[in-house]
């Protein structure tokens, strides 16, 4: 996608009310009223405390063999905002928002087995020798992978935690949007990140001032088939 792609988000109407604020926490009214969100308070700044809280929940999502790939960068420096602007088609939440967090795929994450595991044997939940058995199949399984299957494992389970995030900050009465449009070889020559990392997706976070867009959806029956296409 091009500048002129993420630019023209500007002219589509979106109404100046304010995010709705919840009046519950259950799921349905959180899932229904999460919205991609465009417009922040700049002067707002969320704590370090609450964005912590935000990720705890977020990663309770599940993942493959569960590895937890996931990795976060949490940008809330207003300067690294800044010279994240460009590289990200200059989308005005990245500067308005209180933090970015980059959520990265670690495409190296199953040599973490040993110690996922191990900690399901000291809490009496398995043997050593079915951690064992384990551990010796993730390592053969996961270190055999190709780059490309690599990298599918840590952008399907980075969706997960990503979607998990948001929606554990529209419970807190925060706001987010998820973006792909970003230059991800600028990002991490830029943010410095470890090899094997690889950018599932920024997500701003804050106050926002303006609702996202009315929800639009294809209808279930366009998207469902039951059994066999
Ligand atoms: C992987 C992904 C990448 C996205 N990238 C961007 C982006 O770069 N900029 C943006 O404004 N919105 C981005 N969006 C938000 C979508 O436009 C938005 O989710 C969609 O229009 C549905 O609206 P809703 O989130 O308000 O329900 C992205 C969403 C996803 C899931």
């Amino acid at each position: 996608m091009n500048q002129e792609y993420f630019d023209k988000v500007k002219e589509v109407k979106v109404s100046d009310e304010k995010p709705k604020e919840l009046k519950d926490q259950n799921f349905f009214t959180i899932a229904e009223e999460r919205r991609s969100v465009r417009h922040y308070d700049p002067n707002f700044k969320i704590s370090k405390e609450e964005v912590q809280e935000i990720l705890e929940t977020a990663i309770l999502a599940p993942s493959s063999s569960n590895l937890q790939p996931w990795r976060f960068l949490v940008i809330e420096e207003q300067e690294l905002k800044e010279q994240l602007f460009p590289i990200a088609n200059n989308q005005q939440q990245i500067v308005d928002a209180s933090v970015v967090i980059a959520v990265l795929g670690d495409t190296k994450a199953f040599k973490n087995a040993e110690k996922i595991y191990g900690a399901l044997v000291e809490n009496g939940a398995m043997t050593e020798d079915i951690k064992n058995f384990y551990v010796n199949q993730i390592n053969d399984h996961y270190g055999n992978l190709s780059k490309e299957g690599a990298s599918q494992v840590a952008m399907i389970d980075g969706g997960i935690v990503s979607q998990q995030l948001m929606l554990a900050a529209k419970a807190k009465g925060y706001d987010t949007v998820p973006m792909g449009g970003f230059d991800p070889k600028q990002f991490v020559e830029k943010f410095n990140v470890p090899e094997n990392h690889e950018p599932v997706m920024l997500i701003s976070l804050g106050k926002g001032t303006k609702a996202g867009f009315e929800k639009t959806r294809l209808s279930l029956n366009e998207v469902t088939t039951w059994n066999k296409y």
